[in-house]
């Protein structure tokens, strides 16, 4: 039974007596307990490893649950001309082709087998006629490919998830917050973390860590995200010397509740859009026919003479531009809003009472029924939906290897949201919960490996836990200081404002300006109190990643001087050439955050002659074969 250490339970009392602190130790520790994390941890104890697994909240209550309508894998169900070449293809066009191509390749190409080997695990999908694991249409992808479970695809997921991994003999340990990672030589040795509920303190041992942690949507006001998400993996990767990556990527998913306020935010799944829901103005016009660019209709129709029915608004195309990627149709509402046709609560409805029948409505979209019902009072299968752009991911996150999702710190893995590269400038909907399983087992196996190769002993130093122990007291230790609460909210209200869906140099430059501030204010917070029962002191802790992620967010979007994917520069418009030739990767510098381009690899011939190629070459085999 692991020693507790004596926290103080009263400020100025600090017992620093390591001996003390209580020392859990696992060959590896996996961060977060969504569905990236928990397919790597099952991965590790798979391969006999002793694994440990800690929830900054209860197990099975991760962001994995919104992306409700459906994972995106090539299993040609509904349609046998499906494949993962077009997979592929569809991934890198959402991503505008900044995607790490060897990322997009393997996920495109080991979706289907994480999809059937979750089958085999339990996972009930809805199911075609035919008994096959039914798919359906989504943004961006050309055939109906989300295998589904209703509208609670990411629930199933996680359920099964969880079951698997309680019968595996992991170790969960939940409402534990990690706090920092502890190198010993250069290399991953622990973390620090603590337990929420009594303030104490808990030294994890790992020969590897991965990080799990998903992204940090709390930088925003309005957001699908809930409280665990402050981007603390990419705060404790910053401050390990690892890099992070694309991160002015962020998704606005264009379809969140707008009423009422308290429930401002919360996802309405695309899957509304992709069952045949429609966007409609104040006017009661399908706004989305006017916002089809050129490209799209080129790029995504079968033929020349689909693309010009498109560009014509022609009403029965196949796919409805309320399909268009993300970044596309969250802008649409926005400029809608803008021009004064907006609901009247300022974003756009979202019909499918009048398209579809109330039966089919409740049995393929239950969740979004119940959530209106409950939060709105609105029946769905009688009148619209009030809707409007939240922010729902991160493209962008921990620089990683793509095949073995290592970052440049030996022994510090990272997958799922957290991670950066897979999307691009812009992730499909239902590639997210195909990418953290891809991505989590490939984060196993890498941490199994290192693992392997690994000689001699490794060491927590009192000084760095003493460190870590040290900043996270003096919280509790100063009687006066800034109000954590109201410093979240500032730097809400500063993302919000100056680092939107669409953004200028000049907005960025001023977000800045206020973020370097706020990160003084953040240094004099103050939740003076024991440490015991203490959400104030939790809240002051998550400020510290939650300023990392966001001041990441606003450099990186300063430097990238285009448009692209989810990041537009009114001052910047369209794609530019230059974009494509590099990412811009983010580092902890003695003088502070440095962001700069790094050159990208040009893609091996025959990933970009498929990602290039035009449809029908793909599905004549002439290409990739
Ligand atoms: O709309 C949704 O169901 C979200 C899916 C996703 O983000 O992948």
């Amino acid at each position: 039974c692991p020693r507790e250490f004596g926290q103080t339970s009263a400020p100025g009392e600090i017992k620093m007596d390591y001996s003390d602190i209580q020392t859990i130790e696992h060959d590896v520790l996996v961060v977060g307990a969504g569905g990236a994390g928990i397919r790597a941890a099952i991965e590790c104890a798979s391969g006999g490893l002793s694994t440990g697994i800690i929830s900054k909240s209860l197990l099975g209550k991760a962001h994995t649950v919104m992306a409700e309508g459906g994972i995106a894998a090539s299993l040609g169900n509904v349609d046998s001309r499906d494949n993962w070449k077009i997979h592929f293809r569809d991934t890198m066009r959402g991503g505008k082709f900044l995607n790490q191509w060897r990322m997009a390749e393997l996920h495109a190409k080991q979706a289907p087998d994480r999809v059937r080997e979750l089958e085999e695990w339990g996972a009930v999908f809805d199911r075609t006629d035919k008994g096959l694991i039914n798919q359906r249409n989504f943004g961006g992808h050309r055939y109906p490919r989300l295998a589904h479970v209703g509208d609670r695809t990411g629930l199933e997921i996680i359920r099964t998830l969880q079951d698997f991994c309680v019968h595996h003999g992991i170790s969960t340990h939940m409402e534990c917050t990690g706090l920092d990672i502890i190198l010993d030589e250069g290399k991953v040795s622990g973390l620090l973390a603590y337990w929420r509920e009594t303030g104490r303190f808990v030294l994890f041992k790992a020969k590897a860590i991965i990080l799990a942690t998903g992204g940090g949507g709390k930088a925003w006001k309005v957001t699908s995200n809930s409280w665990e998400y402050t981007g603390d993996g990419l705060g404790m990767a910053y401050r390990a010397g690892a890099e992070l990556m694309d991160m002015e990527f962020t998704q606005f998913h264009p379809t969140g509740m707008v009423w009422p306020p308290s429930v401002k935010g919360i996802l309405v799944t695309e899957g509304v859009r992709g069952d045949g829901g429609v966007l409609l103005n104040s006017e009661g016009e399908r706004f989305m026919f006017n916002y089809i660019p050129e490209k799209f209709a080129s790029e995504t129709a079968d033929t020349e003479e689909e693309a010009s029915r498109w560009l014509d608004g022609d009403r029965e195309a196949r796919r409805p531009p309320e399909l268009l990627t993300r970044d596309v149709v969250a802008r649409a509402i926005k400029k809608e809003v803008e021009a004064g046709r907006g609901s009247p609560n300022g974003g756009a409805f979202l019909d499918i009472a009048s398209r579809r029948p109330a039966e089919f409505i409740k049995k393929k979209l239950p969740s979004m029924y119940h959530q209106f019902k409950e939060l709105a009072e609105i029946d769905i299968t009688e009148e619209p939906m009030e809707v409007g752009p939240t922010l729902h991911y991160f493209m962008g996150g921990i620089r990683v290897n793509s095949d073995s999702q290592q970052t440049n710190v030996p022994g510090l893995f990272a997958c799922g949201e957290c991670a950066g590269g897979m999307h691009g400038a812009n992730r499909l909907g239902g590639n997210s919960l195909s990418d953290l399983l891809v991505f989590g087992k490939l984060a196993g196996d890498g941490a199994a490996n290192y693992i392997n190769s690994l000689t001699g002993q490794l060491k927590c130093g009192n000084e760095e836990v003493g460190k870590i122990i040290k900043d996270a007291t003096d919280i509790l230790n100063r009687e006066e200081g800034k109000n954590p609460y109201l410093v979240h909210e500032e730097l809400q209200s500063i993302m919000q404002t100056f680092v939107s869906i669409v953004r200028t140099g000049e907005e960025l430059e001023a977000g800045l300006d206020k973020l370097q501030e706020l990160k003084a204010d953040i240094k004099k917070v103050s939740a003076h109190a024991s440490a015991q029962y203490n959400p104030g002191w939790n809240e002051a802790l998550d400020l510290k990643n939650l300023i990392v992620t966001a001041e990441a967010v606003t450099r990186a979007a300063l430097i990238r001087q285009e448009s692209r994917g989810a990041h537009t520069r009114l001052d910047f418009a369209g794609e530019h050439e230059e974009g494509l030739e590099y990412n811009i990767v983010i580092k902890r510098t003695d003088s502070g955050m440095s962001a700069e381009k790094v050159k990208r690899e040009n893609p091996p011939k025959e990933l970009a002659d498929i990602g290039f190629a035009s449809l029908a070459e793909l599905e004549g085999g002439e290409i990739g074969a």
